[in-house]
């Protein structure tokens, strides 16, 4: 599905206030130094950006399944590095609602200090020529909160914000989802807010929340969401549950997604699906 101009304002009236804007650069730059960014590509997440910021909307860009880069980091570091010079020094007079996301979800071959090591390489990218602007980062084990503890994120940055994903239990959120293996064996399974199944989500987000306060960092629960292949009721349950607490321990949050698979937007009806979008605002109960 194509980003269309109207989704801006939709999003902006439903009552949110940031849209995180996931990037595959890597499909749309040069495979040899100095890595030239495609100029229409680049000129359409400048387009995204307008649109998001033209609604009142803060936007964060990151960059998003860049598989050769888990698999070989020694070899594409550099590449995305010469990306984001390319990137923060197209958007560097922007405002302070424009953040940058280093990478999504680091694995495969980015262990703790290969990831630690690359940090310092992609921030300074972006600080040559974006002292100021907000910058997100995650722990490995895609953004895992039990990651964190390995985070060394640079301590004379003091524009940085912590971002972890939340998608416990992996069974239930990920049931049917095609692209994780085994996950038919999960359908049907449900969610239903017992104690123990939420103090096991408190007790994850409290890690977080906990980790910031001693970095001095904020913290954004940068993807939570419950694909549709689970019942409705469960998903609302969890969907709720997990905004609230994010919103209770202090975190910034955004829901993961808009019109696809997890979608709060229907987009062949052009609806929002509204107890779940009240859910992922945190709203009071609907009727699940
Ligand atoms: C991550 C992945 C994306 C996936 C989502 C939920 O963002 O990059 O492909 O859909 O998590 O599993």
């Amino acid at each position: 599905m194509t980003l269309q101009p109207e989704f801006f304002p939709i999003i902006k009236k439903a009552g949110f206030d940031t849209v995180r804007l996931p990037v595959r650069w890597s499909a749309h730059a040069g495979q040899k130094p100095p890595y030239t960014i495609d100029p229409d590509f680049l000129a359409r997440v400048e387009w995204a950006i307008d649109q998001a910021t033209a609604n009142g909307l803060n936007i964060v860009v990151n960059a998003h399944h860049y598989d050769d880069l888990d698999k070989d980091p020694a070899a594409h570091v550099p590449r995305l590095a010469a990306i984001w010079t390319q990137v923060a020094e197209k958007i560097r007079g922007r405002g302070d609602n424009v953040y940058f996301e280093l990478y999504n979800e680091p694995h495969g071959k980015f262990d703790t200090d290969t990831w630690n090591a690359a940090i310092p390489v992609l921030l300074e990218a972006v600080r040559a020529s974006n002292p100021d602007r907000p910058v997100i980062i995650g722990p490995v084990s895609w953004n895992n909160i039990r990651a964190l503890d390995g985070l060394k994120l640079p301590r004379d940055d003091h524009n940085l914000i912590v971002t972890v994903h939340y998608y416990e239990p992996f069974e239930f959120t990920h049931q049917g989802a095609e692209w994780a293996e085994g996950s038919d064996a999960w359908l049907g399974r449900s969610w239903t807010g017992s104690e123990e199944e939420k103090r096991t989500v408190t007790a994850s987000l409290e890690t977080a929340a906990e980790w910031g306060r001693r970095h001095g960092r904020p913290v954004f629960l940068g993807e939570f969401g419950a694909y549709s292949k689970a019942d409705d009721a469960s998903r609302l349950r969890w969907t709720r549950f997990v905004a609230r607490e994010a919103d209770r321990l202090g975190m910034s949050r955004a829901y993961w997604e808009f019109c696809a698979g997890f979608g709060l937007y229907d987009r062949d009806t052009g609806a929002w699906r509204q107890d779940l979008k009240a859910a992922a605002l945190g709203e009071p109960r609907g009727q699940e």
